[in-house]
């Protein structure tokens, strides 16, 4: 990173974290129904900001933001159901004043009209916002209640862009469907260099219906570390700018033509620095990224 840095002739260094950064704008994606841009790496908040109630377990999450942040990233997806991610995602955002330089996605995770409307509601609260720049019906709990729901908030200006969630093959039939039928900004499904299935129907669809996608579990939470651990990054992954494997893992993801941003947990900031790279340089093309399914599934 440091010689990338270098070359780039704009080396960051962030003394906090003892490492280098590369400067520069993050390659960027369009969302298909405004045009509006956004980053193609953003944070997701599932377990590492779920249990955090001390300030010494808060502190390295705000790190995380402020680098977030300063490193152009913009994109922060949460739930109601990740404990207190939405209070610390919340309360941290309005200390360090960046709302208006992010992108908030949260979720509504529940059945029926009343009990939706009052977990969207504690949502506002606790990310402390008046408007939610995406909320997404999780893994399409009450679906057609819960968009009714989001289309009136949409209507009322509270909620920017509405969609649905899944990371589960179990659901994608109903997933396909629901895509079919709604009129949906965003989808946000598990895909990852070695769980590919998404991309049989579910990608290629989105493009079709004009969604933005938003790919969950990008390294399959530690599976993919631990698939390639003791080994090191082939030659040819200098041939599109990767020098990590989270970036190899991130890069695959992100050169899906179908494909808006993932949201990989993060909760340090070697991880930020390290995962906002794959957002910079070359990305992999459609050789190259059947070359990385065939050594993945070589291993
Ligand atoms: N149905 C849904 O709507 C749904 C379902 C699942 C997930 N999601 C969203 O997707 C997000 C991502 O999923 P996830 O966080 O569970 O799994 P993930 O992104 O696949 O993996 C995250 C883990 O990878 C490790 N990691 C991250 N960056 C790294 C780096 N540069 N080098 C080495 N290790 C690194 C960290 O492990 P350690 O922390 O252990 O070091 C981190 O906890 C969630 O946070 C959530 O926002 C949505």
């Amino acid at each position: 990173m440091l010689k990338a840095g270098i070359t780039a002739g704009a080396a960051l260094f962030l003394p906090s974290a003892g490492l280098f950064a590369q400067a520069g704008p993050l390659i960027q994606r369009k969302i298909p129904s405004t045009g509006e841009s956004l980053p193609i790496i953003g944070i997701g908040t599932a377990r590492r900001y779920e249990a955090v109630t001390t300030e010494a377990e808060r502190a390295p999450l705000r790190e995380v933001l402020r680098q977030f942040k300063e490193l152009g990233g913009k994109v922060i997806d949460s739930s109601p159901t990740y404990g207190t991610a939405e209070t610390v995602v919340g309360d941290l955002v309005s200390e360090l004043k960046i709302r208006d330089a992010l992108f908030i996605a949260t979720k509504v995770s529940t059945s029926g009209r009343e009990a939706g409307l009052a977990q969207l509601e504690r949502s506002f609260k606790l990310l402390r916002t008046p408007k939610i720049d995406l909320i997404a019906v999780h893994n399409i709990r009450d679906t057609r209640t819960q968009l009714r729901t989001l289309s009136e908030l949409k209507q009322a200006g509270r909620v920017r862009y509405v969609g649905i969630t899944t990371s589960f093959e179990k659901q994608y039939q109903e997933f396909e469907q629901t895509m079919k039928a709604e009129t949906l900004d965003f989808i946000q499904v598990d895909y990852a260099l070695d769980n590919r299935k998404a991309d049989q129907k579910i990608l290629p669809l989105a493009a079709d219906r004009g969604m933005a996608v938003m790919i969950n579990l990008p390294f399959g939470r530690g599976r993919l570390f631990n698939a390639v651990q003791g080994q090191k990054l082939p030659p040819w992954a200098g041939e599109f700018d990767c020098a990590s494997w989270a970036q190899f893992f991130l890069k695959y993801i992100v050169s899906h033509p179908a494909i808006t941003c993932a949201v990989p947990g993060m909760a340090k900031v070697e991880y930020v620095i390290d995962n906002l790279g794959a957002a910079r340089g070359r990305l992999p093309d459609a050789a190259m990224r059947r070359r990385m399914e065939s050594f993945i599934d070589g291993l």
